[in-house]
């Protein structure tokens, strides 16, 4: 993969355990043509192990394209296979999840972001998972990990993986994980973000991408960071909590082209037909519950947000299919909501990267002894 060549995307939703599944993809891409979806992150051991029943871990339906798989793992023979067997779904890259601080992935199963302490065998990974796919390969990581966490340990990590693989895209989670055993939630919470060294390893290394990532809940930030020079920006909780005010912008306002136009209502219309095509395709599941699950931020801090949630949780006690869900639950919101155009993108309060410029670290100068002692 040739940096110069090679562009991320400007906006990507990033991989979200449990949230990122197939249908919150479906409602995404409902939303927004454009923005490029994450799946959630998937251990080559399941791809692996379930080698006959991959369709249920890795198939999607087309339209979700352009779609990234994310995998995690830190044995090199799984990596390669699971890669290898996901080439059947045509992905359009693949990530590798270096920044999972989760107990059960970071502890017990080393891998997500404990790899960042070995940077050696993260770049081994990215090769061999490079060498089973013709798909772009990238890295999701945070700025650092405990007390391993100056910016020139960042920079070592970056430096020594992208010398000893084809890796040349970075996704920054631009705050440190705390593997003490504070929650994965606190996780993204607690440690305080630096974009101050996303923007350092944008100056430190011209000949790679990177996207930011981590607290960005705005289109305006979106911009705002892209402005300042980010390759891509990924958004989270952003675009799951408020899908609508998240992704409906993306298409114009990010990617410059007209918006579908579409309503709230439409959009329904549409993910009904899906959910009806989707429900008990493996026996009991998925169920309403799980299929209306990423609906429920679509009104978020609208008139009739409160009620329609409090209908939902009823109505997923008996509710066998999305026709009825949506009869007993959409009453509560107004129709100038469900109909309402995309309104202007609310301006911006603040801008985050303003003075970024000025409170860079010193730039990486380790280079030439990380050659002698890589
Ligand atoms: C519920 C949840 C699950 C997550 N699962 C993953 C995951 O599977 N892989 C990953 O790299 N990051 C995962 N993350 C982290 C996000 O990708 C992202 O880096 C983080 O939420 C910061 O971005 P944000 O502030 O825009 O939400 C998860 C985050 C949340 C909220």
């Amino acid at each position: 993969m040739v940096a110069g060549r090679y562009f991320p995307p400007l906006f990507s939703v990033a991989p979200m355990m449990e949230w990122t599944d197939h249908h919150y993809r479906t409602l995404a891409r409902l939303i927004s043509k454009h923005a490029w979806l994450y799946t959630e992150m998937l251990a080559a051991e399941t791809i692996v192990y379930q080698e006959h029943d991959l369709d249920r871990f890795l198939a999607f339906s087309p339209e979700q394209h352009p779609i990234v798989l994310q995998i995690g793992g830190s044995n090199l023979e799984n990596l390669a296979k699971a890669t290898e067997l996901a080439n059947a779904y045509s992905y359009d890259e693949i990530n590798f999840n270096c920044g999972c601080p989760s107990p059960r992935v970071a502890g017990h199963g080393c891998f997500g972001v404990r790899l960042m302490l070995d940077p050696k065998f993260v770049g081994e990974a990215m090769s061999v998972i490079a060498a089973k796919t013709n798909a772009p390969v990238s890295v999701k990581c945070r700025i650092g990990v405990d007390d391993h966490d100056s910016y020139n340990e960042l920079c070592d990590f970056i430096y020594k993986v992208s010398s000893l693989s084809p890796t040349r895209h970075f996704i920054i989670h631009s705050r440190k994980a705390l593997l003490n055993g504070i929650s994965p939630a606190d996780n993204r919470r607690v440690p305080p973000l630096k974009y101050e060294y996303f923007y350092g390893l944008l100056r430190d290394f011209p000949d790679l991408k990177f996207t930011i990532n981590g607290g960005i809940n705005s289109i305006d930030e979106v911009n705002a960071a892209l402005l300042e020079g980010a390759h891509g920006v990924m958004v989270g909780r952003a675009a799951y909590n408020n899908p609508w005010q998240t992704l409906a912008y993306v298409d114009s306002a990010v990617y410059g082209v007209p918006s579908s136009g579409v309503t709230r209502r439409q959009v329904l219309k549409e993910y009904e037909v899906y959910g009806e095509a989707v429900l008990g395709i493996y026996g009991k599941k998925p169920t309403v519950r799980d299929v209306a699950k990423p609906l429920l931020g679509l009104f978020h801090s609208e008139p009739g947000n409160g009620l329609w949630k409090r209908r939902a949780d009823a109505a997923f006690m008996h509710c066998t299919t999305m026709k009825s869900f949506f009869e007993e639950t959409l009453d509560a919101i107004p129709d100038s909501v469900l109909d309402a155009p995309l309104a202007e993108a609310p301006s911006r309060s603040e801008n985050p990267f303003a003075n970024i410029r000025d409170v860079l670290p010193p730039p990486y100068k380790e280079r030439e002894q990380e050659v002698l002692y890589a």
